[in-house]
């Protein structure tokens, strides 16, 4: 059996979710409605398992399309006490003998021992794609049983530098709050910048020494917030005079007094408007609640813990202790002073109090996981949180890996200096422009055109480099590699999409008509192949959602543009007797690619 190990892995990990999703309302979802007619089936056949979950799950083999796997373990918890079955088959074949009437179903058969496979309707098939052509492709979207939730993503450093780190952060996290919305879900975006840490006593300080008109002169030189950072750090580590000048800062900013409250929210006003660009350029949207927001919750918050028996007192630090760890989550400092964790016990308790929010989801590197697993723990012994991580409210960490250079090392510039996002994007988008001067476009389109289209195409490949990775691994950034219009790029995807969109057009017919009158028939196994793919988007976006994995998506949309190109080399589309049926087919894979772009953050472009 054709059956790949990810596949039935990728089915355990629906089931651990299905509580989920409202199956009623899938109609596109393949498996939800398959397990809907294989729990009748199951229940009919060993009525005493009763809360036997159906485990369905695509397998593309030769024997169909779709097999439920549960007659091996059925069997096993049934030997010796029913002996109306002999064998794991007689189990399958019971359970496919009992499988309620359903148009989805052509036919159904048990190989091995006991899968029962199921291939499913043409007829179906076609018109479960035309209603989604008419009903629009929202009616496939996922529905999640919650309402709102919080993604914490991006959320770079005032005034340090935001690095490649803060760049995947920001592309996933975009991508997972759009999958999110796309699923019904309001999602409140949140941009938990560093700008309450200790590092503002020297960055005022320095501003006021170097400066003495910083408030009046509109231009006081801190654009380039960085080099202004590193010189403020040099003096702080070098003079013990200004340090102890620095440090008082902090404490006088902290107090709210008004000269260091207004140097502080000038520093954070540069930042703020260089990350605009990159957010920007990037299209994505987020709001800033930054850690000073949450300050003035932290004293009321640690006091519930506090009240609640969790906060204790070690080496001078006030603590709480998580089971199964060695070391406590360090909530006061032993100078009495807040830290990271007591910011984000802050913000976990005003996400769940204060917002609403049943699902809060956080994007950073691996490398916090630690920290988060902890003040989850604490939200979970302050009776904040359930202790199971299946039920809502929860807490997610999605953490992802390093982006490397070709050296293997941490992606670095030639002199070894951080690379600015600016200026990477610059170069994805000077490098995609000349490749589309290299085609010609300069002479057929206008400098607009030509703009739009080398930003859509070189934004694009950077984030899909980015989102087809497993997250959690490592991967290396390669300029020549993402920007290739062959391989799995979103080049090539873009311009797959860009053909499919010309195909229609230069048919020359009204493809809002034909979605009315039209019929799709899918004779040709090719066509058949693109039709099921088309319809495992429901599915496929599901499991990217819930197990917050982009990469699953892109795997999807890959496979969709191969799938097309087969049908498309194999069977001619304008011109033929089976135009309207193909060009149903076309017009239904170009808005399955464009929802995936979507999801993605990726723009679609329409010439090429
Ligand atoms: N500013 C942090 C950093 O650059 C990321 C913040 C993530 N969000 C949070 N709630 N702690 O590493």
């Amino acid at each position: 059996l054709k059956c790949t190990t990810r596949r039935i892995l990728s089915a355990a990990k629906i089931r651990a979710v299905s509580t989920m999703a409202n199956e009623e309302e899938c109609p596109g979802n393949i498996k939800r409605q398959l397990a809907k007619i294989f729990e009748i089936s199951l229940r009919e056949t060993v009525p005493s398992e009763s809360d036997e979950e159906p485990l369905v799950a695509a397998c593309g083999g030769k024997f169909g399309d779709y097999q439920c796997n549960n007659a091996m373990g059925l069997f096993k918890k049934i030997k010796g006490k029913n002996t109306a079955f002999k064998s794991p088959n007689s189990v399958g074949q019971a359970i496919a003998n009992n499988l309620p009437q359903s148009e989805m179903v052509e036919s159904c058969s048990v190989a091995g021992p006991g899968f029962v496979n199921v291939v499913l309707s043409k007829a179906w098939l076609a018109k479960s794609i035309q209603k989604m052509l008419i009903d629009g492709i929202q009616t496939w979207a996922p529905k999640l049983s919650i309402k709102r939730a919080v993604v914490d993503f991006s959320s770079p450093n005032i005034a340090k530098e935001m690095h490649v780190g803060h760049l995947r952060s920001t592309i996933i996290g975009d991508s997972l709050a759009r999958m999110l919305e796309f699923s019904n879900v309001e999602v409140l975006r949140r941009n938990h910048v560093g700008d309450w840490g200790t590092q503002f006593g020297m960055l005022i300080e320095f501003l006021f020494e170097e400066f003495p008109k910083w408030e009046d002169e509109n231009d006081v030189p801190i654009q380039d917030l960085e080099k202004f950072y590193k010189q403020s750090k040099k003096r702080f580590d070098e003079d013990p005079a200004f340090k102890e000048k620095a440090q008082q800062a902090v404490v006088s900013l902290q107090g709210g007094e008004a000269k260091y409250r207004k140097a502080w929210t000038k520093i954070c006003e540069v930042s703020r408007n260089e990350f605009q660009k990159v957010y920007q350029r990037l299209g994505v949207q987020l709001e800033e609640k930054g850690e000073s927001f949450y300050n003035p919750y932290i004293p009321r918050v640690l006091e519930a813990l506090d009240n609640k028996g969790l906060v204790e007192e070690s080496e001078g630090a006030r603590v709480i202790f998580v089971e199964g760890r060695n070391i406590p989550l360090i909530v006061v400092k032993r100078d009495g002073g807040y830290n990271y964790a007591s910011t984000d016990l802050a913000a976990l308790w005003y996400r769940l109090n204060e917002e609403n929010a049943e699902w809060m989801i956080y994007v950073t590197d691996v490398g916090q996981h630690e920290h988060f697993e902890m003040v989850f723990d604490a939200g979970k012994r302050a009776g904040w949180l359930p202790s199971d991580d299946n039920t809502y409210p929860k807490a997610t960490h999605v953490g992802f890996g390093l982006v490397l250079g070709d050296d293997g090392k941490r992606f670095r510039t030639r002199s070894s200096e951080v690379v600015r996002l600016v200026d990477l994007l610059d170069e994805a988008k000077n490098r995609g422009k000349a490749a589309l001067i290299a085609r010609g476009k300069e002479e057929v389109w206008t400098n607009e055109e030509l703009e739009q289209t080398a930003e859509a195409v070189s934004y694009g490949a950077v984030k899909y480099a980015d989102l087809k990775n497993n997250r959690l691994t490592n991967y290396t950034f390669n300029f020549d590699q993402m920007l290739n219009d062959r391989g799995n790029t979103a080049v090539y995807l873009l311009y797959a999409h860009a053909r499919i969109c010309s195909i229609i057009r230069k048919s020359g017919k009204d493809v809002e008509e034909l979605k009315k009158v039209g019929e799709i028939a899918l004779d040709h196994s090719d066509e058949r192949a693109l039709a099921l793919h088309l319809l495992q988007f429901s599915e496929v976006v599901e499991e990217a959602g819930a197990n917050l994995l982009p990469n699953v998506l892109c795997e999807y949309l890959y496979n969709l543009s191969e799938c097309f190109t087969k049908f498309y080399t194999n069977c001619p589309v304008v011109g033929s007797s089976q135009e309207t049926s193909r060009l149903l087919l076309c017009e239904a894979t170009a808005l399955v690619m464009r929802k995936c772009f979507h999801l993605l953050g990726i723009t679609p472009v329409y010439k090429i």
